[in-house]
């Protein structure tokens, strides 16, 4: 008798706290910050939608082995089994007709670096990789610093030094 009052006691409690951090959860409502701190319950206004930069320039890779961002239009781009949409620009053999840069040889090599003739499964789903850019703010601080902005700090440094 004792061991189930025990149990129901803990049950009580268990359901007290919850039904607390609830109420505080929704009054508060601190969580949802990319709501703009709206309350839960009501509708966001929603933003406008952001343009997609579509410059056709290059942007500049922040460390080499950054999958370069894409500087047009994808809206509508059909990839799936059957299309690939961004390889009828970028393939090795459509370059010619579309002025597009061909996918780098990395994209036709297997896991075992054998070069194949069509793009490899690895590479198949481009979005995977690569994004367009928005004229957005960011939703959260980025702190990236580049590596060479790293180095010239390292070197000024050590000249101060000397
Ligand atoms: C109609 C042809 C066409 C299609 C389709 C196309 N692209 Fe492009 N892409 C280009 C051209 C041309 C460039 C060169 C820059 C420019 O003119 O926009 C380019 C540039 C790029 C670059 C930049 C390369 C670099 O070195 O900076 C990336 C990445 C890219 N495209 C990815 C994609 C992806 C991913 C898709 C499919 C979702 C796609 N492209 C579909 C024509 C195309
Ligand atoms: C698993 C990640 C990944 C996927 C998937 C991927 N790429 Fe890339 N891509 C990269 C990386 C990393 C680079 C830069 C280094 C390199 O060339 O391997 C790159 C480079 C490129 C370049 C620039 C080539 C050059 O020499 O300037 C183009 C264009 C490109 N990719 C297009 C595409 C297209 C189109 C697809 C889909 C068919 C695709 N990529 C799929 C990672 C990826």
């Amino acid at each position: 008798m004792k061991k189930s009052i025990n149990a129901l006691t803990k049950v009580l409690v268990t359901v007290t706290m919850f039904t607390t951090s609830f109420t505080a959860f929704s009054e508060g409502n601190e969580v949802a910050t990319l709501r703009d701190s709206t309350a839960i319950e009501t509708q966001k206004t929603p933003d406008a939608i952001p343009n997609v930069a579509n410059t056709d320039i290059k942007q500049k890779r922040n460390y080499p082995m950054q999958p370069p961002l894409i500087p047009h239009k994808v809206r509508n781009y059909q990839v799936d089994l059957k299309v690939n949409k961004c390889m009828s620009c970028h393939s090795r053999n459509r370059t010619d007709e579309s002025q597009a840069p061909m996918v780098s040889v990395t994209h036709y090599m297997d896991r075992d670096g054998n070069f194949l003739a069509e793009v490899s499964p690895r590479r198949y789903f481009c979005s995977q990789c690569h994004v367009p850019q928005r004229d957005a703010e960011p939703l959260v601080e980025n702190t990236f610093v580049d590596m060479n902005t790293l180095m010239k700090e390292k070197q000024a440094s050590k000249a101060e030094k000397h």
